[in-house]
């Protein structure tokens, strides 16, 4: 309960209406507006969420401003310093830290459910090699639902508890098995001695005639990746699952959701875009051509746009860009590869950017994206395949919230409302009569 209100004047004569106003622990209140259509008629209108709470949480707090992120409270680059991705799901799935006997057997039963049901690959054949993988997992990850039909039930806390562990354990096997399939080699099963990142990249990068060994730099590399992303409050995928869920369907169903939003170009598709980006400013003439590129970006008649720059949140400088520019630059020096054109291309970008004002005037920094991509295709993940690993890693942060909203008491359908701006009420023609 509050004791502030918001009050709402009206210049038409009509009665005010008084709102109560919440606190959350930290962050911007939020005016509780619930009653407004029942008490005014009025809907508010807020297109692309830029002033609407859609929910409450106690799992990932952003403060844009300062460029701070928290997962259940902790800050980012501690957790990204001081922990393993196990412990991280751990800690947005069940809201704590695991001690040693906790991590053990979140780990043991995740690494149990990391093989998927061997008709997989048969419904995985029914693809073009070609296909982008964020199409096949799509695919995939809805398909789990005909698979574990015994873990679909939303409301049921042990079925979402079992979908939860599911998913989080297939999602490096199926992005794995897309990557054979397009290069036309044969799936390389889960091996359980091995931890989780560093299975996923044997499962990528082994054959059944020659194995690989981790390294550990990239395997941390790699767990680092999936903890920077693997949450992020209510970004545009994380609602989709929101929503997707608050009907009742299953998990898989709500994540594939989840995974079909992901893909776009302004979401987790940017870091293949910006991947994209620095290829073209390299093959048009490198560093030297930055200023023709910036001058392009800025041109309100371009749309050409500095990928991995920007964030609906962040007007500082994303914390995770911090750490994935340390990353790189460790997973650079490991592979012997200090002097790759296109990480001092982004440098030299980045730098030239955040001098420019009109980035610095729209508070525009780089996100996790811009270094991300340079990491991945250093270890050697195909550019198609980074958003793939994007969705991987977001899978615990989707379930996270998906399981807090049903578990909510006030949890309700999602159903926005809209300002109606089309014909109003008219006749139809017969079809000779109509021009
Ligand atoms: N390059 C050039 N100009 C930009 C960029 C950019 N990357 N991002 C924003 N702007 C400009 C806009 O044109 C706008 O200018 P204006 O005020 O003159 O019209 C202003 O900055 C504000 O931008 P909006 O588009 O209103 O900001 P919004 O919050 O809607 O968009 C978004 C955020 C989608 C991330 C945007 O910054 C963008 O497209 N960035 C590039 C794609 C990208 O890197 N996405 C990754 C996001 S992080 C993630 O998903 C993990």
């Amino acid at each position: 309960m509050t004791d502030r209100n918001a009050t709402l004047t009206f210049s038409d004569g009509s009665a005010p209406v008084t709102f109560p106003i919440l606190s959350g622990t930290i962050g911007p209140d939020v005016i509780d507006i619930r009653t407004l259509y029942g008490k005014t008629g009025k809907f508010t209108y807020d297109p692309g969420f830029l002033s609407t709470a859609s929910c409450n949480s106690t799992i990932t707090f952003i403060d844009g401003d300062k460029g701070e992120l928290l997962y259940r409270g902790y800050p980012i680059e501690e957790l990204a310093t001081k922990c393993d991705f196990m412990e991280v799901c751990h800690l947005l799935l069940y809201g704590e830290l695991p001690d040693v006997a906790q991590k053990k057997d979140f780990t043991g039963r995740v690494t149990k459910h990391t093989m998927v049901n061997e008709q997989m690959q048969f419904f995985l054949r029914g693809f073009r090699r070609d296909a982008h993988p964020m199409s096949v997992m799509t695919g995939l990850v809805g398909a789990l639902s005909a698979f574990y039909p015994d873990s679909i039930n939303l409301h049921d806390a042990h079925q979402r508890d079992i979908s939860a562990i599911r998913l989080i354990a297939k999602m490096p096997t199926l992005v794995a098995m897309a990557y054979k399939y397009s290069v036309g080699q044969p799936y390389m099963y889960p091996r359980n001695d091995l931890s989780y990142a560093a299975n996923f990249m044997r499962m990528m990068f082994a054959t059944p005639c020659e194995d690989y060994k981790p390294n550990e730099v990239l395997v941390r590399a790699m767990d680092r990746i999936f903890t920077l992303h693997a949450d992020h409050e209510q970004n545009a995928s994380t609602s989709t699952v929101r929503l997707c869920a608050s009907s009742g369907t299953n998990p898989f169903a709500a994540i594939a959701a989840g995974v079909a939003c992901l893909w776009g170009p302004a979401h987790g598709g940017a870091n293949e875009a910006c991947l994209a980006m620095l290829g073209d400013i390299q093959a048009n003439g490198g560093v030297a051509k930055i200023g023709e590129f910036i001058t392009k970006v800025k041109d309100k008649n371009s749309s050409v746009k500095l990928m991995g720059f920007g964030h609906r949140v962040y007007k500082n400088y994303d914390p995770r860009a911090k750490l994935m520019r340390e990353t790189c630059h460790e997973v650079l020096s490991e592979l012997g590869l200090h002097d790759d054109p296109l990480f001092k291309l982004a440098m030299s970008l980045e730098k030239i950017a955040l001098e420019d004002d009109y980035f610095v005037s729209r508070k525009l920094y780089p996100n996790v994206d811009y270094y991300s991509g340079i990491v991945q295709k250093a270890i050697g993940i195909p550019v198609p395949l980074f958003t793939a690993i994007f969705a991987l890693a977001r899978t615990v942060g989707w379930i996270a919230q998906l399981n807090e909203m049903i578990a909510d008491p006030e949890y309700k359908i999602g159903r926005p409302r809209q300002l109606y701006t089309g014909a109003t009420r008219r006749t139809v023609m017969p079809l000779a009569q109509r021009s």
